[in-house]
């Protein structure tokens, strides 16, 4: 698929070695740049997220794509018994496990290396998987996704927090601009990775439309599937079950 071959340096090291490199280089000011960037909207969409879990009262979570593991923090009023996050950046988990420590949530939350398309957790481990801006970094999403299938309950939910690029011809115009000029010259500035923030607007647009993402879901055999889309059609909330 095109989005797969869409990656941050375009060097001959995988997308998963690249992408793994990428966040360890911006690690330090990831969540300052979140929250500047996206004007502060991401912990107000990951809440949205976990409300969808609450009903079902998960008890074991895993957290894909974990990063500085603010999905994994935010899942915790859910009160399972534990949250496994996962990640290729081991940077971006460092900085999570400090959190979690900080937050006293050591008991609960577990950072691991993990790479989605790979894990070995046994079939049928997880109540609940969310993943937050990972999937358009997977290496092969259609492999990703299956994988996380396979350890999911029946039953077991899946929510997937992600950019979109918007349809409405107004807040497309505006959000090229922002993701094409603004993002990249701020991330350079602070980051100091001169590709990570033009990567993030390459990634978004070659990545399926809310539509198409949830015909993949129905291909690899997830039920229940839907979409609704935040903030005007910037990122959206896919949900699934096994
Ligand atoms: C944009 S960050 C998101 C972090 C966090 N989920 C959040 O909501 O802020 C994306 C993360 O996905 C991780 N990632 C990318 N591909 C992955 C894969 N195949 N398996 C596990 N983690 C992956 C990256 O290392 C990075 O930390």
């Amino acid at each position: 698929m095109k989005h797969d071959t869409v990656t941050p340096y375009n060097n001959s090291d995988s997308k998963k070695e690249q992408i793994a490199k990428m966040f360890d280089n911006i690690s330090h000011r990831y969540d300052f740049l979140n929250t500047l960037l996206s004007f502060g909207t991401q912990k107000g969409w990951r809440k949205k997220c976990v409300k969808l879990l609450a009903d079902k009262k998960p008890k074991q979570l895993l957290d894909v794509a974990t990063g500085t593991a603010d999905f994994a923090i935010e899942c915790a009023v859910l009160s399972p018994e534990k949250i496994i996050g996962v990640d290729i950046s081991e940077g971006m988990m460092k900085l999570g496990r400090e959190k979690v420590l900080k937050k006293g949530l050591e008991k609960m939350i577990t950072l691991e290396y993990g790479n989605a398309e790979t894990i070995e957790y046994s079939d049928n481990t997880f109540d609940a998987i969310v993943i937050g801006y990972g999937v358009r970094n997977f290496q092969n999403l259609e492999i990703g996704l299956t994988n996380l299938l396979r350890v999911l309950k029946p039953g077991g939910q899946l929510v997937i927090l992600e950019f979109s690029y918007p349809k409405n011809a107004f807040v497309k115009a505006f959000y090229t601009f922002y993701f094409s000029y603004i993002t990249p010259l701020i991330g350079r500035i602070f980051s100091k990775d001169k590709r990570a923030y033009s990567y993030l607007m390459e990634s978004v647009k070659a990545f399926p439309n809310n539509e198409n993402f949830v015909t993949i879901l129905n291909k690899l055999n997830y039920k229940n599937t839907s979409y609704k889309t935040l903030s005007m059609g910037v990122a959206a909330i896919y949900y699934a079950e096994k």
